[in-house]
């Protein structure tokens, strides 16, 4: 077999969330993808970085009150602990916020020009005066052309469907300050990708890149058929710029403008490569244009368009090679459903870490992977089930079972007769490597727990637990344990593209490090046996609920913090209608002078009050306790205060309150208000002459 050199990417994360399970779909898969290639002894690497630019995160470094620099360190570094979390192993981690993706949008860019691809056309687009910023669809609201519905979203209708541009919406909204956008015209620079449509049909349609699916819908919606009624169609004229302000690269031969996030998004592939490349002493062109090297790129099928028509359109314009192969898979429901942050079930990776073992959940994806674009389904009790039973039922069990018995003698020095049960799991080794190459993991596991099926019966009918009992059957005993151990091996090498751990953990029981596939083909023999120690447990029901339970605790949190003081409200509707005043809301608990002297109330001055981007109840404070020690608090009260009156005005806070992380930046502490939520809120103010720092006791 020769040895291939293979370039594997997975899809960019964005920068401003979290991952969560739906993402470690695809990092999953493609993780597995590349161990496997790397145990067949291929010279394969796997490239990723976050997707740092476009203006969420400028909007929210903005309510953060940092720099965009500052939130993508943040999430470079929450994202990385993540994806190790869950044995995620790239070989190189970047940014789309690099020098190394500036330089290479650059020559593309260059060469796209120069192709003559390049064209101007003025853009009308919303415009929010009081934030000054262009707004992007998701952040304009506003009533339906179509249907008349109120509050949809800037793109299309959430009632009938219509797609529209934005500046098509009636009485639009910013959702950033509330207030009504402008038009403002742009100029906005556009990639004719017509001129490329014979190259581009040529290329989805030939057959060896794209799922056939993917081929298809790509004839069928963009291309066209040039024999149907419809016809060829034309493609239309890309938007790669956004004026300032936008946070990403200004494009240098158009001062004032800057790339869309989608052109210096995929670049960033061939960025995190070339600073690869630079700690490895590789040669870039090697990887990126060379006709030896194979390009595998992974992702999902909402961002095929991006992948399968820009995408190559700008390799081939630039000179780059072209993908190999575009993997394109489903998405992820829980329990029948989309993820669902009420439920519980829109689990957040680091969530899942602190209850679960992330080999559970690789082995889970692999058994429902397969090559289509079908959405996979994590019924949570399935889960369990087949964690329990596969992996911790039939193949833990076969070493569980035998390994204790051999630490003394080792392993038998040949290998004994076993029916053909090692030569047999030795030659299904292809059909497993030809699944896993097609990425039809729940083959793979299929076949393999097929294996395990076959060498439990031969453990349960050994029985070495009853061997062990007659010292005069001390020969037969090691030599049923070398059996059973040889088969468990064999299958912890057809498993360690998806549970690397457990190869890890058969690699120190037998003093035989996993490294290469080929090893399965012969047994080991005459080695020495470690203690045996626990390898994988069995998932309890309960663990699955606590995971769920803190999902929806953090959800509930965030909401809380959004819809302070909204418990009041809780109290007003037990004890009867609006009108009650909230006199009657019985007491808390008694509490000590020492109790209360741990809270710390301070005077403090508000010097800065803002509209919270997309929260429906906040405002963001700014709060001084004097000289530089200032504070952000947000607080649910902008149904009760315009944020320009609160401005200058003294308030009381609570200063020693633990920080605590929003969905929308730190509040690091309350302010005192009184009423039942909503507009009814009134602000503690204390009296002329406080001054900001103050305790108030
Ligand atoms: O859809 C997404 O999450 C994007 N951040 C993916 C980018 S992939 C590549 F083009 F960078
Ligand atoms: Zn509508």
């Amino acid at each position: 077999m020769s040895k291939r050199r293979i370039l594997v990417t997975a899809a960019l994360p964005y920068a401003n969330g979290p991952i969560h399970l739906g993402h470690l779909v695809e990092y999953i898969q493609t993780d597995i993808w590349v161990r496997f290639q790397k145990l067949r002894g291929h010279n394969c690497v796997f490239m990723c970085a976050d997707d740092t630019h476009g203006t969420a995160i400028m909007i929210r470094a903005r309510n953060e009150g940092r720099s965009e620099e500052e939130v993508i360190a943040e999430a470079s570094e929450d994202h990385q602990r993540d994806f190790a979390g869950f044995h995620i192993s790239f070989d190189n981690y970047g940014s789309t916020h690099s020098e190394e993706n500036r330089e290479i949008c650059g020559e593309i860019w260059n060469s796209i020009r120069q192709a003559g691809l390049v064209t101007e056309k003025d853009v009308e687009q919303l415009f929010d005066a009081e934030q000054g910023t262009f707004l992007a669809d998701r952040f304009v609201r506003g009533t339906c052309p179509n249907c008349k519905a109120e509050d949809q979203p800037g793109d299309n209708c959430s009632k009938c469907g219509t797609t529209y541009g934005t500046a098509d919406l009636i009485d639009p909204v910013s959702t950033l300050s509330g207030t009504k956008p402008e038009v403002r015209t742009a100029k906005h620079l556009f990639i004719e990708l017509e001129q490329l449509h014979n190259f581009l049909d040529e290329w989805t349609q030939s057959g060896d890149h794209l799922q056939p699916e993917v081929a298809n819908y790509l004839k069928g919606h963009f291309l066209g058929v040039p024999d149907s009624e419809e016809g060829s169609k034309p493609l239309r004229d890309w938007d790669i710029s956004r004026p300032a302000p936008y946070f990403g690269f200004e494009i240098p031969d158009s001062p004032g403008n800057y790339w869309y996030v989608w052109f210096d998004a995929p670049i960033g592939y061939i960025a995190s490569t070339k600073q690869w490349c630079e700690k490895n002493g590789e040669n870039l062109a090697d990887w990126w244009r060379s006709d030896d090297t194979e390009i595998h790129h992974f992702l999902g099928k909402d961002i095929t368009y991006f992948h399968t028509l820009f995408w190559p359109g700008m390799l081939k314009s630039a000179g780059f090679s072209l993908p190999t192969k575009v993997h394109i898979h489903g998405f992820l429901t829980v329990n029948g459903e989309k993820m669902s942050k009420s439920k519980g079930t829109f689990v957040k990776a680091s969530t899942y870490l602190k209850h679960l073992d992330p080999s559970a959940l690789r082995y889970f994806y692999a058994s429902k992977l397969g090559s289509r674009l079908d959405d996979i389904d994590m019924n949570l009790e399935e889960f369990t089930a087949k964690v329990n039973s596969d992996l911790v039922g039939k193949v833990v069990n076969l070493a569980s079972r035998s390994a204790k018995f051999v630490k003394d003698t080792g392993l038998s020095a040949t290998y004994p007769d076993d029916g053909g049960l090692f030569e047999y799991a030795a030659n299904t080794g292809d059909q497993i490597a030809d699944a896993y190459e097609n990425c039809e993991y729940s083959r793979a596991m299929r076949l393999i727990l097929e294996l395990a099926d076959r060498a439990n019966p031969f453990v349960e009918n050994a029985a070495p637990w009853t061997i062990k009992k007659d010292p005069g059957r001390a020969s037969e005993l090691q030599d049923v344990c070398t059996v059973a151990l040889n088969l468990f091996r064999q299958l912890v090498i057809y498993l360690a593209p998806v549970i690397p751990d457990l190869a890890t953990k058969t690699g120190a029981l037998l003093n035989s490090p996993i490294e290469n596939w080929e090893q399965s083909k012969t047994p080991l023999v005459g080695t020495s046996v470690a203690k045996f120690k626990h390898m994988m447990k069995r998932i309890e029901l309960k663990e699955i609920d606590a995971m769920v339970e803190e999902t929806k605790a953090e959800q509930a949190a965030e909401e809380a913090l959004e819809n302070a003081p909204a418990e009041l409200a809780a109290v007003l509707e037990k004890y009867g209608d609006s009108d009650v005043p909230l006199k009657d809301e019985p007491l808390a608990e008694e509490c000590t002078i020492d109790d209360f002297i741990k809270v710390d109330l301070r005077i403090a001055r508000v010097v800065k009050a803002e509209h919270v981007e997309q929260a429906r109840k906040l405002l963001k404070l700014t709060l001084s306790l004097g000289g530089d020690n200032q504070r952000q608090v947000f607080a649910g009260i902008k149904a009760a205060y315009q944020p320009e009156d609160l401005e200058g005005r003294l308030v009381v806070m609570v200063a020693n309150l633990k920080p605590r992380q929003m969905k929308f930046g730190l509040s690091e502490g309350m302010v005192c208000a009184s009423g039942a939520g909503g507009e009814d809120v009134f602000l503690l103010s204390p009296d002329k002459g406080a001054v900001p720092g103050q305790r108030v006791h």
